[in-house]
C-alpha cells in the first residue's frame, strides 16, 4: 500500500506520515529533507549566478548520507533554502527517480511532501492532503523550536511560512496541488492524536471501499 500525504509547511504532515508508517508497519519517507539537503549543500552560493547549477549538481550527487543530520536541516533556514532549490526543474527531476523507487518497494510506503499524489506517486492507494490554518502552522512550529531551546520571533516565522507557502505555490513545477482523489484533511483544530486517529479513518476506509469494488 503506498500512502501520500501532501501540503503545506508546518502542517505536521511529518507527524502524521510517521505515525501512519507506524500504523501500518510501512517504511517512510520524509521527502522534504531531500530539498532541505540540497539547499543546505549549496547555501553559500544563494543570490549567486552559479546557484542553479551548484544545486543541480547537489540534486544530482545527493545520497543518504547527506540526510543524517536532521537537526540542522529541519532548522526555518534550511526550509527557506530548500523552497528556492524547489522551483529548479532539474533539481526535481533528479530527485524523482529516488521518491519513486521508495514508492514502489515491495508492500508500499508513506512519503510526505508537496507533489506526492500528483507526480512522484499519482498511482498512490490513498492520498492525504493536509491543510491548516496558517497561525495554528506557526505556532506549532514555534513550539517545536522552542522545545529544541531555540527563542522563537513568531512575527518573524510566521511571515517565512507564508512566503515558503507562497513560493511553493507558485513554483510551475512543484505539483503542489490537491489531487482530485486526494482526501482533505484539516488538522487545524486536531492534536497530534486526533490527526492520526482521524488520517488512520481515512486510510482505512478508502482501502475497504477498494476492497469491496474488486470482483
Ligand atoms: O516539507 P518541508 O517543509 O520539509 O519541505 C521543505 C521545502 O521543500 C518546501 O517548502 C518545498 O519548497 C520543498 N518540497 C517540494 N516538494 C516536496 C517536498 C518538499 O518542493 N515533495
Amino acid at each position: 500500500m503506498i500512502i501520500a500525504v501532501d501540503g503545506p509547511a508546518a502542517s505536521g504532515k511529518g507527524t502524521l506520515a510517521s505515525g501512519l508508517s507506524r500504523h501500518y508497519g510501512l517504511p517512510h519517507l520524509d521527502t522534504g529533507l531531500l530539498y532541505r539537503a540540497v539547499g543546505w549543500a549549496v547555501r553559500d552560493a544563494v543570490d549567486t549566478p552559479e546557484f542553479e547549477a551548484k544545486a543541480i549538481a547537489a540534486a544530482e550527487g545527493l545520497d543518504a548520507a547527506h540526510l543524517t543530520d536532521t537537526a540542522t536541516l529541519t532548522s526555518a533556514d534550511a526550509g527557506v533554502l530548500a523552497s528556492k532549490v524547489a522551483v529548479i526543474e532539474k533539481v526535481r527531476q533528479a530527485l524523482f527517480a529516488f521518491q519513486r523507487d521508495f514508492a514502489g518497494q515491495p508492500g508500499g510506503a508513506v512519503l510526505d511532501g508537496r507533489d506526492i499524489g500528483t507526480v512522484i506517486a499519482p498511482d498512490a492507494d490513498v492520498k492525504l492532503f493536509i491543510q491548516t490554518d496558517s497561525k495554528a502552522r506557526m505556532e506549532r512550529r514555534a513550539r517545536q523550536l522552542e522545545a529544541r531551546g531555540q527563542v522563537v520571533d513568531r512575527y518573524a516565522l510566521y511571515h517565512q511560512i507564508e512566503e515558503r507557502d507562497a513560493r511553493d505555490m507558485a513554483n510551475p513545477h512543484g505539483g503542489f496541488y490537491k489531487a482530485a482523489d486526494a482526501h482533505l484533511l484539516d488538522t487545524t483544530l486536531l492534536d497530534i492524536e486526533a490527526a492520526l486517529r482521524a488520517a488512520i479513518a481515512i486510510v482505512d476506509g478508502t482501502m475497504a471501499r477498494k476492497a469491496g469494488q474488486q470482483p
